[in-house]
């Protein structure tokens, strides 16, 4: 039996395809919002016949969105860029939109749970930052129940993360560390951060800020480190001195999905681990249950040569 229909803002990404995955298994019913339908009818295979449907929408249209969440009972925003464009910008995406949905949220008396990013709060010189924390502003002054999720790096086989990083190292003998490789991350798996906001819908969680983290803390160089052991390579890990990590950043950012830009590498200084005071997954009572190296150990086979049966892929 269906126990609620769940809204999903940015169903087809990295979180959603897990976070489809839990609630269907657990007789949730989820409705996919997307910007294109037939890109998104591969989620119809992540849970049984009736509990996903598909929604084309333009996030910008309010009646539309209106007509979405009378709909649904609850609702989840994972729409997120990484870079930006002059139509799809940093404000637009992460501050207006979530607006829009407190709005819509409170006028309709529905809840909101809003997925934004961890540790940006003192962050003044990058963009993604800035407009991150005005959409959670803006969200607390409309909607006093939403419960905002904060994660530090998402790590999966199907991420943007630690994928990127193995084809690179399984390529070049030689990679750059920005600031020494000293930043700091609490990496967290993709079915830990889909069980987080699981269990934030099944106990019906209001107005909580929630640091999703990892069970450690690692630095970027550990982390190069771990992916390259992992894929059977012997790396060499050179610091990049910040002049020439920004003319690389300037040149990378010109590309349509750029590697790198340079409001990436600014937000590369600051470690991305549990703030002074926040409150975790794991103070809530829901942990993360997946070590990064570990975790990793299960899909890396992808990146080395012969693939998963090859020697000292073996699992
Ligand atoms: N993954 C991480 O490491 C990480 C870490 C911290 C915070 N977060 C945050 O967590 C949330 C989910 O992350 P994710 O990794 O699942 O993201 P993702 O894989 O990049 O997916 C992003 C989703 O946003 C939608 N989207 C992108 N641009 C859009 C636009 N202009 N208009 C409408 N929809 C748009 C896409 O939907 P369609 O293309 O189907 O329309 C896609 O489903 C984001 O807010 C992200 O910032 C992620």
């Amino acid at each position: 039996m269906i126990k609620k229909n769940v809204l999903i803002f940015g169903s087809t990404g990295q979180i959603g395809r897990h976070l489809i995955r839990k609630l269907t298994k657990n007789n949730y019913k989820v409705i996919c919002q997307t910007r294109n339908s037939h890109k998104a009818i591969f989620l119809k295979t992540s849970g049984s016949i009736g509990y996903i449907e598909i929604k084309e929408a333009n996030i910008f249209d309010i009646s539309k969105l209106e007509e979405l969440i009378d709909s649904s009972d609850i609702c989840v925003n994972l729409i997120g860029i990484l870079y930006q464009d002059k139509i799809n910008t940093f404000k637009r995406i992460h501050s207006d939109f979530p607006e829009i949905l407190a709005k819509i949220c409170e006028k309709k008396n529905k809840n909101l749970i809003h997925i934004s990013a961890l540790g940006l709060e003192n962050i003044k010189d990058s963009d993604y930052a800035k407009s991150k924390i005005l959409g959670e502003n803006r969200i607390r002054q409309i909607l006093k129940t939403a419960t905002i999720i904060k994660p530090s790096v998402v790590f999966s086989v199907d991420d943007s993360f630690t994928t990127k990083f193995m084809g690179m190292l399984s390529l070049f003998p030689a990679f750059p560390l920005y600031y020494k490789g000293s930043t700091l991350f609490t990496p967290i798996h993709a079915t830990d951060i889909a069980d987080l906001i699981y269990f934030v819908i099944k106990n019906n969680l209001l107005a909580k800020d929630i640091e999703a983290i990892g069970t450690k803390e690692i630095s970027f160089k550990e982390i190069l480190k771990i992916l390259a052991k992992s894929i059977n390579k012997q790396r060499l890990f050179i610091p990049l001195p910040y002049p020439l990590a920004r003319l690389s950043a300037s040149i990378l950012q010109l590309f349509p999905k750029p590697l790198l830009t340079i409001d990436q590498l600014k937000l590369l200084k600051y470690n991305n681990i549990k703030t002074k005071g926040g409150m975790t997954n794991f103070d809530i009572g829901c942990p993360s249950k997946i070590d990064f190296e570990e975790g990793v150990k299960k899909y890396s086979y992808n990146w080395t040569e012969g693939g998963q049966y090859s020697k000292g892929s073996e699992k």
